[in-house]
């Protein structure tokens, strides 16, 4: 009896000390939970791990499929695609492809079966290695009504006409509703196909292309039917709205040792850009404006160090832009600046260094890039302090700096870029690696909704949606800083 008691009683005092260590313990624990909570908070970033597909090459879909049927007649115009003609959007540039001579002529009108203006642009034609390209005509409209619907045909009757239709933009100002596609990296592949079909179910009005458009450079001598094929593909959408063009490294097409030493010359030749209307000396990089938006492309293949044409012509029409007139400011480029995949990881650094501080001096809303073929959102940052010899090299998220968007996952063959930097930088806000593309809805000047769709089972599911505040314009309950 005595023993068991006094063993009860040890017991019992064993389990009180036993307690109290384990509660020391979770206190300790709590304490740790609280601090590093407080120090990542609410603003955590997250890497989402759905994948919808790990690491295999994109197949490209064979040449006879129906995405790249050639429309039927004698000599019918082929891969129509629209870009913007001019700085304010009242012209559009009509491209189109035919396999013999043809007048580069398009007819049109605001009433369908109709169209009483007719207008004449040129024709042109490129060979690369033992390919030679079908005769590709690019015709501007000018002089349109903003905000009107548009009929066009293009080919001649007894050849095989074709009939399409666009609508131009409100005129720039600054509450002007307008809804973008953003899409990279796109490629031919049956992912592509699924990217697309997405987003001709959404409500986008204009594409924002970051680059890599049909990964014809994969192929031996860069196989230029592939873009021709490549062109036949998006015709579904591009020949109804504009695609507005930025360059990336599968554009480049240099191959030295074949004699083809002039980069670009395939892109140049198929999609021209209005780059003269914003003062632009290259194709590469130029300024619309579009509705609410003023869009800067440039070029991360082309030179941009201080006293190049592209740095000189970027400084100059950063103090062209006026958001009064267009609140919203936004820059596409192809490397991303800001990317914490491994992937094509600080490649674009040298850009960034150079280019960042007038991008931030602006007030840039959003950076979009493409080339890591997944996606990232960015907490607001910049890093532009750092002057190589006081150390202050860590991005800084400031809710005055641009939102970084990395779009490249449009689903082209070389796959999807697998393996994000760990940990999760403090200034990246979403990550994951799954082929999508996104929708930028602009409401008026404060506030637009950002929403990356990803291709998942057939669908276009959004997987990240955020609403994304103007950095001149404020609404007065949201506090920005
Ligand atoms: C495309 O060609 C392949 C053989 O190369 C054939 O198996 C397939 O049925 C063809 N598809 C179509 C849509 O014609
Ligand atoms: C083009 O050149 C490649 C490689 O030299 C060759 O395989 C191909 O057959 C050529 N095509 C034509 C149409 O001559
Ligand atoms: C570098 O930055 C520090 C402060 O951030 C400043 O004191 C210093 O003068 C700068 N050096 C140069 C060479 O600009
Ligand atoms: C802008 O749009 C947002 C979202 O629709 C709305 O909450 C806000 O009131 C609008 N602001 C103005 C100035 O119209
Ligand atoms: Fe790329």
């Amino acid at each position: 009896m005595e023993r068991k008691s006094l063993y009860r009683r040890r017991r019992r005092k064993m389990m009180h000390h036993m307690f109290r260590i384990w509660m020391a313990m979770v206190v300790v624990m709590v304490v740790t939970l609280a601090v590093v909570g407080s120090v990542s908070g609410e603003s955590a970033g997250c890497t989402s791990r759905y994948a919808r597909r790990l690491s295999q090459r994109g197949i490209d879909m064979p040449y006879n499929s129906s995405y790249f049927a050639k429309p039927v007649g004698e000599n019918p115009p082929q891969q129509v695609h629209l870009t913007q003609g001019d700085y304010d959007g009242k012209a559009v540039i009509v491209s189109f492809v035919t396999s013999k001579l043809a007048m580069p002529k398009v007819r049109y009108g605001t009433v369908r079966g109709k169209y009483p203006s007719v207008v004449t642009g040129y024709t042109t034609q490129y060979t690369f290695h033992n390919y030679t390209s079908g005769f590709i005509h690019h015709v501007v409209i000018s002089d349109l009504e903003f905000n009107t619907k548009y009929f066009y045909k293009v080919g001649e009757e007894e050849e095989g006409a074709r009939e399409f239709f666009f609508t131009t933009p409100p005129a720039p100002g600054p509450d002007t509703p307008y809804a973008f596609g953003v899409i990279g990296d796109l490629g031919q592949t049956f992912d592509s196909a699924t990217t697309v079909e997405h987003y001709l179910k959404s409500y986008g009005q204009t594409v924002l292309f970051v680059g890599d458009l049909a990964y014809q450079d994969t192929y031996p001598f860069h196989y230029q039917v592939r873009f021709d094929t490549w062109s036949r593909f998006v015709e579904r959408s591009a020949a109804y709205q504009p695609w507005i063009w930025t360059t990336g490294n599968h554009e480049i097409d240099f191959l030295p040792h074949i004699g083809e030493i002039t980069p670009f010359k395939p892109f140049n030749h198929r999609f021209p850009t209005p780059h003269d209307a914003s003062s632009s000396s290259s194709p590469q990089w130029y300024a619309i404006k579009r509705g609410p938006v003023h869009i800067i492309v440039l070029s991360s293949y082309s030179a941009y160090g201080k006293y190049t044409p592209q740095y000189s012509w970027l400084v100059a029409e950063l103090k062209k832009v006026d958001r009064k007139v267009t609140p919203w400011l936004i820059v596409l480029v192809h490397s991303p600046w800001y990317n914490s995949n491994t992937h094509h990881y600080i490649e674009a650094e040298t850009m960034r260094v150079i280019f960042e501080p007038f991008i931030v001096a602006a007030k840039v809303d959003i950076v979009f890039a493409g080339h890591v073929h997944a996606y990232e959102r960015t907490f607001p940052v910049s890093n532009i302090k750092y002057n190589i010899t006081n150390g202050a090299c860590i991005p800084e998220v400031n809710p005055a700096s641009p939102t970084y968007i990395t779009v490249g996952d449009g689903g082209n063959i070389e796959g999807l870029a697998i393996g994000f930097s760990e940990p999760q930088p403090h200034y990246s806000a979403f990550r994951e690696s799954s082929f999508g593309f996104g929708l930028l809805d602009i409401k008026n000047r404060t506030t637009a909704t950002w929403t990356w769709h990803r291709n998942q089972d057939g669908e276009a599911v959004s997987a990240d949606s955020v609403i994304l505040h103007n950095k001149i314009y404020v609404e007065k309950d949201v506090m920005l800083w």
